[in-house]
């Protein structure tokens, strides 16, 4: 490992454990959201300190939020980077908080390959914020390099997606650290190649926005989670405040299955 890569561990992480489904653009029918609904609920009544962020495609949002259940909120995949206006086919932030969604996933891998940039992303995130939606900023390297040289992407990606938010709101967002090459992959990367990018998360938050807003940001991990390997980040990064799970979140028993490791 290079000595850039070398950061000490950073004391007084949070504790409470996330899990953001981003179903993507599944499931095809309503009913089985449903199903995978039930069997997320089913599994939160016996998990301890858990939060489910469920994020389903735009139409069943307002549906599915309509139910509620303790520890489980709902959030929105993307949102449109103005306040309102003529821009047809979008969604504003404002419009995802009056069906009752709480979350939005911002800057994602997968949007961020259609062109959005970090420019755009600073303004959802402003929009996000100022709506009093929580937005899951989505951090990471299209590709890593033993020098390190990746970091500086994650750096900049975090900074320019906070510099239009009010400094008073700057407390009130999570990120996902996810390294694009692991997404929709067969494996995760390593758990202390995990913890590395972890730990230089919350050291860029230290250097830039101070301690406070470091210890209190939930730093999740994304790409590849499933039943299988979830264990072994949760447990093995203690920095690390739970994950984002896309293909796996959107089958009931895997979802069941890794929220129950989430919380015993
Ligand atoms: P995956 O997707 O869990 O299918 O790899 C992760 C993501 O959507 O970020």
């Amino acid at each position: 490992m290079s000595k850039k890569l070398q950061i000490t561990r950073i004391k007084g992480a949070t504790k409470k454990m996330y899990i953001v489904a981003n179903w993507k653009m599944y499931p095809s029918t309503l009913k089985a959201a449903r199903t995978i609904m039930t069997a997320g609920v089913k599994a939160m009544k016996s998990a301890v300190g858990v939060s489910l962020i469920v994020c389903p495609p735009a139409p069943y949002l307002g549906l599915l939020a309509r139910r509620k259940n303790q520890h489980v909120y709902f959030g929105a995949q993307n949102i449109f980077h103005e306040f309102e206006g003529a821009f047809t086919g979008e969604v504003s932030a404002h419009q995802v908080a009056e069906v009752r969604a709480q979350y939005c996933i911002v800057g994602h891998a997968e949007r961020r390959a259609m062109g959005e940039t970090n420019e755009i992303i600073g303004k959802k995130m402003f929009e996000c914020c100022t709506a009093q939606v929580t937005p899951i900023l989505c951090v990471g390297e299209r590709v890593k390099d033993a020098r390190g040289d990746f970091l500086h992407e994650i750096r900049k990606q975090i900074t320019e997606a906070l510099l239009p938010v009010p400094q008073g709101l700057r407390s009130k967002i999570m990120i996902a650290y996810e390294p694009v090459y692991a997404i929709g992959a067969a494996h995760p990367p390593t758990v202390s190649d995990i913890h590395q990018a972890i730990l230089f998360i919350k050291k860029v938050l230290i250097e830039t926005y101070g301690g406070s807003i470091a210890r209190t940001t939930p730093v999740l991990y994304g790409g590849a989670v499933d039943d299988t390997t979830i264990r072994d980040i949760v447990k093995g990064i203690p920095e690390c405040a739970g994950v984002l799970v896309g293909r796996a979140s959107t089958d009931p028993q895997k979802l069941a299955a890794m929220i129950t490791v989430l919380g015993n």
